[in-house]
């Protein structure tokens, strides 16, 4: 008689999608403004570090088959690196974005202009105050849009306006979180993962319907921002401190690919804030 030997939970095959990403070196990068309680600009960064980290990154996704796309580093704009506030792009046309701070204000037209190189279908100048990927998370037909602390909510109805794709607003509360991208990962175009403490009751409640199996994120990976995370549809690139993520994307099938962008996160960001999808 043949032993029936334990077998290992074998998750749904996930498949990888090719992506085109647009990027920033942080040629320019410091900390020398406190826009977000992450920033500290008593810390002082590792320009070199920050560097290298960032192009381990960019390295990690030409590793995973993916284009990238670079956008020049202007100096004064030491937030530039953080490409995914750059704008929005669904389906060949683009939102740019028109940003909150006075500091950061500048990377809206130059962000702009390099999308118009692109050959995308349409580029479209902002209305509403929006920090594009920072705040516009894209999966399947919806795009999920946060609001709170950056993004106008009226930026969320010039999005569905111009996209003519169904927005779902939602509401961030806590300050560590401040776009919805440092709350909320999107895994695939189905699934999500994110940290329920970030968003109001009422939002909690709108992710629980639109996503009943969704990961849940616990304290300990939102704040080193493992939420911060891209993926392809199979690989999910995420800071590598979040472990206990990692361990649950495992379990659900996805590949956990850790990458170290601790300099990166002394101005309060990490992967995908560094990442702009563009999408054909
Ligand atoms: N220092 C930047 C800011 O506060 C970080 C932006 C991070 N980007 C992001 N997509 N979450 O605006």
């Amino acid at each position: 008689m043949t032993a029936v030997l334990p077998r290992p939970r074998v998750g749904t095959e996930r498949v990888a999608r090719p992506r085109r990403y647009l990027m920033c070196r942080p040629d320019h990068f410091e900390v020398s403004y406190a826009i977000n309680p992450w920033m500290d600009v008593t810390l002082g960064v590792d320009r070199e570090l920050a560097l290298r980290q960032w192009e381990t990154l960019r390295q990690t996704y030409l590793d995973l088959g993916h284009e990238v796309e670079l956008i020049d580093p202007v100096p004064g704009l030491p937030d530039m690196v953080f490409a995914a506030n750059g704008g929005l792009v669904i389906e060949g046309q683009a939102l740019g974005a028109r940003f909150t701070h006075d500091e950061r204000v500048p990377e809206g037209p130059a962000y702009l202009r390099r999308l118009e190189t692109l050959g995308l279908k349409e580029v479209t100048a902002p209305v509403a105050v929006n920090e594009g990927e920072g705040d516009f998370l894209t999966l399947g037909d919806l795009v999920l849009a946060g609001t709170g602390f950056r993004t106008d909510p009226r930026a969320h109805a010039e999005v569905q306006e111009l996209f003519g794709i169904p927005v779902v607003s939602l509401q961030l509360v806590d300050p560590r979180f401040y776009h919805l991208d440092t709350a909320l990962a999107v895994l695939d175009d189905s699934n999500v993962a994110y940290f329920p403490e970030a968003f109001s009751p009422g939002s909690r409640g709108v992710l629980q319907r639109l996503f009943p199996d969704a990961v849940l994120a616990t304290e300990g990976d939102a704040v080193v921002l493992g939420l911060n995370a891209v993926s392809d549809g199979r690989h999910v690139v995420l800071p590598a401190a979040a472990t206990d993520l990692a361990a649950q994307l495992r379990e659900r099938g996805y590949e956990p690919v850790g990458v170290d962008l601790s300099e990166l996160l002394k101005a309060g960001g990490s992967v995908k804030c560094c990442t702009l999808e563009i999408r054909a």
